[in-house]
């Protein structure tokens, strides 16, 4: 096991009509921005529960951040931060609205000229200004670590961004806000969250035997729960399992003391940025394409993995290992979620080349060993046209 450091600031709230709790939790001198997405909120019910919650605080809000926040968006956003002398950021929504919270925790406090820098040069944020979430849709694991990841249309990038100031004070997890999302998104959020373990766990063996078996742990209830999830989202069972795997799937702690990949978020971040994908569809797209040219490299992972996790007990590692990427793929397609890029658009020829121009222009290698170089990303990609 590598060496590691844990730190995990954020305080979580999780349960059934815990959105009332808001008012313990923001500062009564606090002068609040609610920030939201395209108006679910308002349809859903939740928009009326952060508000009673928040009756007795200053608020006011910005509405209209998109799915994969947009820079421009938030740089409108962080012009009512400055003018209005908020101090405190309250984000209700998915992954896109507590991302774009995340930079304007940063840009609030970012003394260069132009914000963007915060993405392209890497800055990390110590100490941003400070932010809760009220989580709507379980998928990205944003409520609970402290990365981000903006989308700038004018160029056509999606990059990330972090820093140790940019844990959410506090996360309100009610899983019955899981009803009103779309079949759509319920997918999504199950395929990120299984492909956020994979990233993690699929690398080389390092003797994390912990770590291992909560990876798996996390993968076995996203398996079990999924039918249920999509069938019937008043579950409450399946949502809350559903939810708390989604946090457990990226808040740092399987991440301690193992090798991780990150290499298909990379390529899938460039299918967004060129094509509009929904995030966790690009997941679906690279990953088989990702482990099958990987394959010498992952084979004993994917081996211990589709043992443990499909129960494939028939044949050598070989066998195993590709037996589990095929077992991947079919858990994808049950979901009802495409997993080849011609499935999503008619322009994909030269798709690979660009993603290899870029990551070349970037100076990224990346992989568990830092070896998967341009020209091997230009592969997958092709691979997974
Ligand atoms: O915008 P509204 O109207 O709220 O609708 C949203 C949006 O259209 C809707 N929605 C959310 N909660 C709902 C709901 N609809 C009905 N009922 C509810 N309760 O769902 C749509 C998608 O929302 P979005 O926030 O975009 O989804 P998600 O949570 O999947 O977030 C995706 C973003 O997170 C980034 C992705 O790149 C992408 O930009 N990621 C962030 C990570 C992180 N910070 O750690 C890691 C991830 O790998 C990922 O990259
Ligand atoms: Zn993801």
């Amino acid at each position: 096991m590598n060496n590691f450091e844990f730190k995990n600031p954020t305080k979580i709230i999780f349960g059934k009509d815990t959105i009332e709790q808001l008012k313990n939790e923001i500062p009564a001198d606090a002068k609040v921005l609610l920030l939201y997405g395209g108006g679910s909120i308002k349809k859903n019910g939740i928009y009326d529960q952060v508000k009673t919650a928040l009756a007795n605080v200053d608020v006011n809000e910005f509405g209209g951040i998109p799915a994969n926040p947009e820079y421009a968006t938030l740089m409108d956003a962080l012009k009512v931060i400055k003018d209005e002398n908020i101090t405190y950021l309250l984000a209700v929504g998915g992954g896109s609205v507590i991302d774009g919270t995340k930079f304007l925790s940063a840009a609030a406090v970012f003394e260069g000229d132009t914000p963007w820098d915060i993405l392209t040069k890497n800055v990390r944020t110590e100490k941003g200004m400070p932010f809760g979430t009220v989580l709507t849709l379980p998928a990205t694991g944003s409520e609970m670590n402290s990365g981000a990841v903006i989308t700038r249309e004018e160029t056509k990038e999606k990059l990330a961004m972090g820093g140790p100031g940019l844990f959410p004070v506090f996360s309100i997890l009610d899983p019955q806000v899981i009803t009103s999302i779309p079949e759509r998104q319920l997918a999504n959020g199950l395929t990120d969250a299984f492909t956020h373990v994979l990233e993690q766990y699929m690398t080389y063996p390092i003797g994390a035997l912990l770590q291992d078996r909560f990876a798996e742990s996390i993968l076995q209830t996203l398996v079990e729960v999924a039918p249920t999830v999509l069938k019937d989202p008043t579950n409450y069972q399946a949502a809350s399992n559903f939810m708390w795997s989604c946090t457990m799937a990226l808040n740092g702690l399987i991440q301690k003391g193992v090798p991780g990949d990150w290499a298909i978020h990379m390529m899938g971040h460039e299918l967004t940025a060129l094509f509009g994908i929904d995030h966790a569809r690009t997941l679906a797209v690279i990953t088989p394409s990702h482990y099958k040219y990987n394959f010498e490299a992952k084979k004993e992972k994917l081996a211990q993995y589709g043992e443990r996790v499909w129960n494939i007990t028939e044949g050598s590692t070989d066998d195993k290992a590709y037996a589990a990427i095929e077992k991947t793929t079919a858990f994808f397609h049950e979901l009802g979620i495409d997993t080849k890029l011609s499935d999503y658009t008619k322009d994909y020829e030269g798709t690979a080349e660009e993603v290899a121009k870029r990551f070349k222009t970037r100076g990224w290698k990346l992989g568990e060993r830092q070896a998967l170089m341009p020209e091997d990303a230009e592969k997958i990609v092709k691979m997974a046209y």
